[in-house]
């Protein structure tokens, strides 16, 4: 449903986004995640139409949003960064103008139904009356969240949906987004992690205008290191450091922690090699109590700093 080739902007001698590929299916939500500058608004600000790309192309619900805007933009429903809202007009006037200007002809009553449809969608009903300067940020999100649907698209484009809610919106505008999800495609940007674990079938990690990685947010906590190291808290101030290298399987051994009376170990294995079993009867034949036996696995947040941060970045972008 989009499609992104090579697409490069390069501002000045800035490059803002440098050489990004991406998929999207119909039906699928992709997370486009990165810290702050990393190119996803101007990314964004290319797929809707609204900033040309220097180089590359883009193709949305079968339209190339270069040579056929009109086509592109009528199939996509976008929030920006900001909602582009009008201060003096009621949310109900200002969705009548919105649908005026996107949504093309149609008679009194579908209008007025289409308008109610987005406002029921989008839970703003009570706002109709209420001028767009006077409404909370949860709700001028959730009014431009409505104008990106009035003209119904197949794909929406959401730049950072959920900045600046608090934690009650937040949740309410990920189960929207959600609940839009399978009947449209999505690209939603963030630079939340948890955002895309809970909203986002696949992600894309872009960083300095680099895609660093594109996986679904569970293989990405299975990838890179951690993925086969379990961790092991023993009782005793022995030292079970050799006993467990010793063990078939094991690669590596070290101390990750030591307090009173308890060693954790960090233990790597061949990538496969489910050595749980051996571990646990190593340390109780060894006469250790064994306190703690669990899997390592990195969370999204260590993922996203050693993508962001390291030259690790390198290796995962090649596999
Ligand atoms: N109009 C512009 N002129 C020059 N540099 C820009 C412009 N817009 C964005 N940038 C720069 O491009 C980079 C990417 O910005 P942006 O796409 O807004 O990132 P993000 O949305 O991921 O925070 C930033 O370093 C930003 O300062
Ligand atoms: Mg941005």
């Amino acid at each position: 449903m989009i499609e992104v080739q090579n697409l490069t902007k390069r501002y000045g001698p800035f490059t803002a986004v440098d050489d990004v590929s991406f998929r999207v299916e119909a039906g699928e939500i992709l997370g486009f995640l990165g810290p702050n500058g990393a190119g996803k608004t101007t990314t964004m600000r290319i797929l809707t139409g609204y900033m040309p790309a220097t180089e590359g192309r883009a193709v949305v619900a079968g339209y190339d949003v270069f040579t056929h805007p009109v086509e592109a933009k009528r199939r996509t429903g976008y929030l920006p960064e900001t909602p582009p809202l009008y201060p003096d007009m009621t949310v109900r006037e200002y969705l009548t103008f919105v649908s005026h200007i996107k949504a093309g002809r149609m008679n009194r009553a579908e209008r007025d139904e289409r308008i109610r449809s987005v406002m029921r969608k989008t839970h703003i009903e009570d706002m109709a009356n209420r001028a767009c300067g006077k409404l909370s940020k949860g709700y001028r999100q959730r009014v431009g969240l409505a104008q990106a649907l009035i003209h119904e698209p197949e794909v929406l484009i959401l730049d950072e949906p959920t900045a600046g809610l608090d934690p009650k919106q937040i949740m309410e505008t990920r189960d929207l987004i959600r609940s839009l999800g399978g009947t449209h495609t999505i690209v939603l940007s963030t630079h939340i992690l948890p955002e895309v674990a809970q909203t986002c079938q696949r992600v894309v990690i872009i960083n300095k205008g680099r895609v660093v990685a594109v996986d679904t947010p569970d293989n990405l906590t299975h990838q890179l290191k951690g993925a086969a190291s379990l961790y092991v808290q023993v009782e005793g101030p022995a030292d079970a450091t050799g006993a467990l290298q010793a063990i078939p399987g094991v690669m590596r051994v070290r101390v990750s922690d030591r307090s009173s009376g308890y060693t954790g170990y960090e233990v790597e294995s061949e990538p496969n090699r489910d050595v749980r079993r051996d571990v646990a009867r190593t340390v109780v034949e060894g006469g250790w109590g064994l306190v703690e036996l669990r899997p390592m696995r990195m969370s999204l947040e260590e993922i996203f700093l050693q993508l962001t941060t390291s030259e690790q970045a390198e290796e995962a972008r090649h596999g």
